[in-house]
Parts: C-alpha cells; sequence; structure tokens
C-alpha cells in the first residue's frame, strides 16, 4: 500500500463546506448540521470545519468520518465511490482471485456477427484460500466451472470490448468471491457486474448469440466499475 491513511485517502477526494446544508447525511442518516451517525473502531474526533465534506466532482454532500466508515468498509485500494450517484474517484479495483486470463482469434462467425471472425477469451481461476479483501478471510473458497470460455466478435468493437476487459482484468474486476446466484453456493468464485457471453453457436441460457445490444452493454458496464475508452489507449 502507498501508506496513506484512510483520512487522507478520503481527504483527497473532498471541498471544503462552509456551512452545512440542513440535508441528512445519506450514510448515516443524520444531519449534516451534526455529528456523524457513526460509531465505530478507529473513528476518532474531528474538527467542526472538517466534519462534512464534498465529493468534487458530484457534489454529494456527507460526514468526513462516514466516507472513512465506508472507504474502511472496502477493499481500501485508494479509491472511493459516492454512494448517490456511483461516481468513481481514483481507481477501482477488486476482490478477484490470481488466475490467469488468455485469448485468441477463432475462425468461425458468431450468429448476428456474419462478417467477422471470433475471439475466445479462457477464463482460469482455480480454488484457493480467501484473502483479507474476501468475504470469510482464512476459509477456502471454490472455483466451478473453469475454464471459463466467452466470445466476443472479432470487429472493431470487439476488440475495443477486449482491451477494456483487459484492464478490468488487471484491476480485479471481472470476477469475485461470493455467493452464486446460479447454483447459490457461496464462498465460490463469481462473475463480477461484466457480463459476458458464454455460449458460441446457441443461446439455451441467455448468454449467448445473437445479441444486438451486447457491447453496448458491457462498454456501459465497465463505465459502471471506472473504466472508459481511455482506459483502453493507455494499455
Ligand atoms: N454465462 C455468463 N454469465 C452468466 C452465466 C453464464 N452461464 N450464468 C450467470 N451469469 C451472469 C449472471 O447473469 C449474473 O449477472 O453472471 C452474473 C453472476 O451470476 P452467478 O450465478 O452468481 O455467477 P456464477 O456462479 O459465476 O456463474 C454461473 O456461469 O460461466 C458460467 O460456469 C459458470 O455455470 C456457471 C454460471
Ligand atoms: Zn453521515
Amino acid at each position: 500500500r502507498k501508506g496513506k491513511t484512510p483520512e487522507e485517502v478520503v481527504k483527497k477526494y473532498l471541498q471544503k463546506v462552509k456551512s452545512p446544508p440542513e440535508e441528512d447525511c445519506t450514510i448515516c442518516m443524520e444531519p449534516l448540521g451534526g455529528p456523524s451517525g457513526y460509531k465505530g473502531p478507529g473513528v476518532g474526533p474531528v474538527s467542526r470545519a472538517e466534519s462534512v465534506g464534498r465529493l468534487a466532482q458530484c457534489g454529494h454532500q456527507y460526514h468526513f468520518q462516514c466516507l472513512v466508515a465506508m472507504y474502511n468498509n472496502g477493499n481500501k485500494d485508494g479509491s472511493l465511490q459516492c454512494p448517490t450517484c456511483k461516481t468513481i474517484y481514483g481507481v477501482k479495483t477488486g476482490n478477484q482471485p490470481a488466475g490467469k486470463m488468455e485469448y485468441h482469434v477463432i475462425p468461425h462467425s458468431l450468429p448476428g456477427h456474419p462478417d467477422c471472425k471470433t475471439i475466445r477469451i479462457i477464463y482460469n481461476i482455480p480454488p484457493g484460500i480467501q484473502g483479507p479483501e474476501h468475504p470469510n478471510p482464512g476459509k477456502p473458497f471454490t472455483a466451478r466451472g473453469f475454464p471459463r470460455h466467452c466470445y466476443l466478435p472479432d470487429s472493431e468493437k470487439g476488440r475495443r470490448v477486449l482491451r477494456l476487459l483487459l484492464v478490468a482484468w488487471d484491476r480485479r474486476l471481472i470476477f469475485s468471491v461470493g455467493t452464486s446466484s446460479t447454483t447459490g453456493e457461496s464462498d465460490t468464485v463469481i462473475w463480477n457486474e461484466v457480463h459476458h457471453k458464454t455460449e458460441f453457436g446457441s443461446n439455451l441460457t441467455g448468454h449467448g448469440f445473437p445479441d444486438p445490444g451486447h457491447l453496448d452493454n458491457v462498454l456501459e458496464e465497465l463505465r459502471a466499475q471506472g473504466i472508459t475508452e481511455d482506459d483502453g489507449l493507455m494499455e
């Protein structure tokens, strides 16, 4: 870690608020004009002048201590996400376990994409032991259905999506550890919030082709994780 305390991280994204509005803090539901309703370990006193802050980009206001408590509840990666509008400050990362992402082009067309070949992505994550960033640290996690094969059209837009998925993989945002909504199994590797197509020639699961909106949906889901077209260019 870069050695920044949670307070320093939060402060970096805040502007000063001279007089708090007569509204409640939506983290703790207490008035912004009064103290933070959050009482927990590591919550120290703050001076009156900095008890409320405004997030610099989106403008939403919270108790400083509420934001620090929220940050401490996450994976403490130096980034912060506004709980109201989801604007991301800094670079958001996830808790995807160690593994491998590979891809190659296969000489077949996907339903709905007759004019191009296909990119196949292969994700492989072995089972392991949960780290401090996972729901049950120290406990094993399972990994079902790996290697998982996923498909994109090898079009200009498909390749753009692939570049951003590579960024998402590096930021540990493609998978997470939790409870599978398909199987109900807990402490297992699950897809995070970026949809992938895992069926090639058919669409029995709803995760196949054709699906005209798919690439735009994925770009939107990547954006919600803080990954935009600019990220693809820098990689
Ligand atoms: N293919 C692609 N995405 C899927 C699939 C699938 N077969 N099943 C579910 N998803 C999507 C869901 O729509 C949801 O958005 O993944 C997200 C998380 O769902 P979970 O069921 O919690 O995820 P997980 O247990 O990882 O996946 C279920 O997907 O790739 C397969 O082998 C995998 O059979 C497993 C299934
Ligand atoms: Zn608050």
